[in-house]
């Protein structure tokens, strides 16, 4: 921790600051505590040195702290969130804790929030609610919110006004810091709030608890430089910071004997992995060229920038392997001036061209993607070029969203002349050409054997087994429990818009077939 973060994050508890004198004397009190979200602020980011540690350790102190008792973390928005969850786990196992996945029987619950878009942070405020009668049944139960949200000013604010049955805030860049905060909170009453402003150096060697044996996140870089318009990211998780290739290989090689199936390397735009290394040539191709030489059979990675996607890093997944033919590849607009004034810095034109050069070297890629509508003022005809271009791409799948004004961005000043009834029909027609061509992609898997990772019994039948395709397509099926965490051979009888049924092959019959 430098000497900036530690001034930054100074703790600060104040259990109800509406007692304090006066609105004004309080909010001087945070500016030492936030940068509110400002881009001008944001981009004269440096290129100040990351400095990389491995000396974690639960401090003597601490130590024995959670014996007999239980903690609960609920997760909201990406997987960058879910695995700060499995380190958070990690932390709090190390300290003697035991994890729970009731609230009822947990002594400390956390909140790992996501404020990507309006309705992810209702759902967070709306739990907040939900839990104060617990905390008032249990007052000796720790409450704390955590992840992007606890970034924002705004949202801090409106905590310490409104619910004051939190105990805890900390951010996104000091998680390894969570054994300081539980002993701050247990030993104050007041609330504790730990937010560093600025990013914090890359720690390497975290505890971490990950969920099930079978997959696993591998974080290779954190933070985001692209400043999207629209997009709160580049605030809450900081600059681009990538971790050392020999770091991520290593993580990857003690997976792949722990017996992981799959892998999912991490980050906020992947492409530009490498990019902050001042004494090394290497990027996101150069890591996959390594990582498809480790024996771990499947290898994913996400999310993809198109501006950064080169050619060597299409070269190195042309050679397949262990390197899943599935791309998720965000476009947000088929509108080359929407896409301006999104800051993607891309055309339609050129995406298109990126498309047509991943095809090339891989034929039967399968292509998904995100995509905003209803952004400030888009016209009903830069929504036409979306929809042609998501046909003329051929988009398997693709999350959609309505735009959601996010405090401090470049967009949320603009001035919008769209209806939010014209964005929610918009979203639906979209929604109807992207389940139709997800329908269609689905339907050429009728008749033919897949190879399915099985993760388990489906969500609603146990008797059915539930897994995935290289290309991320769910397969549900009638199979042995002996096949969980396997990959076997299934072909599919039925096709549906987002899944496909079939029946499990063994592999005494598949060398038959063939
Ligand atoms: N780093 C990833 C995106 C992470 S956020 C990328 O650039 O591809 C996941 C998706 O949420 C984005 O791709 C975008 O489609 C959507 N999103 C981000 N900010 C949004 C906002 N303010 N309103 C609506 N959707 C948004
Ligand atoms: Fe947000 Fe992704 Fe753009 Fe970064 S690249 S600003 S995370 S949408
Ligand atoms: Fe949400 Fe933060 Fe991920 S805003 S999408 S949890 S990086």
């Amino acid at each position: 921790m430098n000497e900036d973060q530690r001034l930054q994050g100074q703790q600060v508890k104040e259990k109800n600051p509406a007692d304090k004198k006066s609105e004004k004397d309080y909010s001087k009190y945070f500016e030492t505590v936030f940068l509110p979200p400002s881009l001008k602020e944001a981009k004269k980011r440096g290129k100040e040195e990351v400095k990389y540690h491995n000396d974690f350790k639960i401090d003597e102190q601490f130590r024995g702290m959670g014996d007999g008792k239980k903690f609960y973390i609920r997760t909201y928005g990406c997987q960058m969130n879910e695995h700060d969850t499995e380190v958070m786990a990690g932390i709090f196992m190390a300290l003697g804790y035991e994890a729970t996945d009731t609230v009822e029987d947990a002594n400390v619950i956390l909140l790992n929030t996501c404020a990507i878009r309006e309705n992810a942070e209702n759902k967070v405020f709306g739990e907040l609610g939900h839990l104060k009668h617990l905390k008032q049944q249990r007052p000796d139960l720790l409450l704390g919110v955590c992840g992007c949200m606890s970034q924002e000013e705004s949202v801090v604010n409106k905590i310490l006004k409104t619910y004051n049955q939190v105990d805890m805030i900390f951010g996104t860049h000091n998680i390894h810091r969570l054994p300081h905060i539980l002993s701050d909170a247990y030993m104050s009453k007041e609330m504790v709030i730990e937010v560093w402003s600025k990013e914090g150096d890359v720690v390497e060697n975290l505890p971490k608890v990950r969920r099930g044996n079978i997959k696993a996140w591998v974080n290779i870089m954190y933070g985001c430089d692209k400043f999207c318009t629209y997009c709160i990211v580049p605030y809450t998780r900081g600059k681009e910071r990538s971790r050392r290739p020999e770091e991520i290989i290593q993580e990857v090689r003690h997976l792949a004997a722990q017996g992981y199936q799959e892998i999912t390397l991490l980050g906020q735009n992947v492409n530009a992995y490498g990019k902050d290394f001042d004494d090394l040539d290497y990027g996101l191709g150069e890591l996959m060229d390594e990582i498809r030489k480790i024996d771990i059979p499947r290898v994913r990675f996400t999310t993809s920038h198109p501006r950064d996607f080169d050619d060597h890093l299409i070269e190195v997944l042309a050679k397949k392997g262990n390197l899943m033919d599935h791309i998720h590849l965000p476009v947000q607009s088929g509108s080359t001036d929407v896409l301006k004034i999104m800051a993607r810095k891309y055309t339609r034109e050129q995406f298109l061209e990126l498309v047509r050069k991943i095809k090339a070297a891989i034929p039967d890629v399968a292509l998904t993607t995100d995509i905003i509508v209803g952004y400030p003022n888009e016209t009903e005809e830069q929504f036409e070029e979306t929809i042609s271009l998501y046909r003329e791409v051929g988009f398997e799948a693709a999350y959609t969203f309505i735009y959601s004004p996010r405090e401090g961005t470049p967009a949320a000043k603009m001035t919008d002349n769209v209806p939010m009834k014209v964005k929610k029909e918009r979203l639906q027609r979209l929604n109807a050409v992207v389940n139709e061509l997800s329908a269609e992609a689905m339907k050429q898997y009728d008749g033919q054997i897949v190879p399915v990772l099985v993760e388990g019994e489906s969500k609603n039948n146990p008797d059915v087994l539930a897994g995935y395709t290289n290309k991320s397509k769910l397969v549900n099926f009638k199979g042995p429990k002996t096949a969980i965490g396997k990959i076997v051979h299934v072909k599919i009888t039925e096709t549906k818009t987002w899944s496909l049924n079939g029946e499990m092959i063994e592999e005494q019959q598949l060398a038959e077939v063939k």
